[in-house]
């Protein structure tokens, strides 16, 4: 979502990808593991990080959450923000409708969903909504120290750095995942890409340090910046990755209306690009 001035946060929404899959996670071995995307808005993994069918790439390029779960693999995506950009409830929860659209595009994806709701460290997780009415509410400030709390949107929760650090930690450690996918970390604030992006994508790194459970890969996606890098998706994995982004679209009115039309807007150029900064491997017991 490109809005500026940054987006408040908002608040925190688990998406289990599909009901059944977080026990095969726990049956599985490592090789088949879990994937854990920690985004800031809505349609950020829409449109930066999902759908990028593999196509016998191998190595470098790391399987995308359509993959995943076309695999039959775990995989989970937390938005750290409700994405409310100022707006109501309507406007939001709409987003997260738009969210369970995309999901439900991919074939042999039963559009069956249940809210639950997680505690994590004594944490309730499925609406972490942080108070929009506070005015200078933002990631970066809490982020950078300049606000020392930020508030759910329905006041019922407050948050330092380090209590949403410590809520991330214990959302990853809670899924134990074999690969973290995050927004561009390697990037700094004030370089073009949404302050929300690079605060969420260094609440995930930072937070990532105290997981250390299993081995796993964290990688960082290219944001805004990918407008200015070649077109890399074509044929099934533009489709793919169009097909859900239609769907989102419906919901969110400042994206590109329903009946979709993009023209002329950033999405057209984000859609059918797709990067990736940053792949460490961590093992186990190190951070
Ligand atoms: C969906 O399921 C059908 C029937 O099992 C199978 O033939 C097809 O390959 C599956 N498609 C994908 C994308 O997994
Ligand atoms: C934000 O929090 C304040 C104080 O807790 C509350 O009065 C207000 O209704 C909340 N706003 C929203 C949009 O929930
Ligand atoms: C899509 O949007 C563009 C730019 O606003 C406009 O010129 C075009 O007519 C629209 N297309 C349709 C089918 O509405
Ligand atoms: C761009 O996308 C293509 C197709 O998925 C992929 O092969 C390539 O690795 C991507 N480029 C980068 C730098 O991630």
């Amino acid at each position: 979502m490109k809005v500026t001035p940054a987006v408040l946060v908002s608040c925190i929404c688990l998406f289990g990808a599909a009901a059944a899959l977080p026990l095969r996670r726990r049956q599985g071995a490592i090789s088949s593991g879990c994937s854990l995307n920690i985004v800031a808005h809505e349609d950020d993994d829409l449109l930066f990080i999902k759908w990028v069918l593999r196509a016998g790439l191998r190595g470098s390029v790391p399987p995308d959450i359509f993959n995943d779960i076309q695999a039959g693999r775990c995989t989970r995506t937390v938005f750290i923000t409700a994405g409310d950009n100022n707006r109501g409830e309507t406007y939001w929860m709409g987003r997260e409708a738009g969210t369970r659209a995309a999901y439900s595009t991919m074939p042999n994806v039963t559009d069956a969903w249940a809210t639950t709701t997680a505690v994590i460290g004594g944490t309730n997780v499925r609406v972490q909504t942080l108070n929009n009415t506070v005015p200078s509410s933002s990631l970066q400030k809490l982020y950078q120290g300049k606000i020392s709390t930020i508030q759910t949107v329905d006041g019922s929760n407050t948050f330092t750095k380090a209590e949403l650090t410590a809520l991330l930690t214990g959302i990853i450690v809670d899924y134990a995942p074999n690969l973290i996918r995050a927004q561009d970390f390697t990037g700094t604030f004030g370089n073009g890409d949404h302050s929300d992006h690079l605060s969420a994508s260094f609440f995930v790194r930072d937070a990532a340090q105290g997981f250390t459970g299993v081995d796993y890969t964290i990688t960082s996606y290219m944001q805004y910046a990918t407008s200015a890098r070649p077109i890399n998706l074509s044929g099934a994995e533009l489709d793919s990755k169009t097909n859900a982004w239609d769907a989102y679209t419906a919901f969110d009115s400042l994206t590109c209306g329903s009946p979709p039309n993009c023209t002329g807007k950033d999405y057209a150029i984000w859609i059918p690009r797709r990067y990736t900064t940053s792949s460490t491997d961590v093992k186990a017991g190190t951070a």
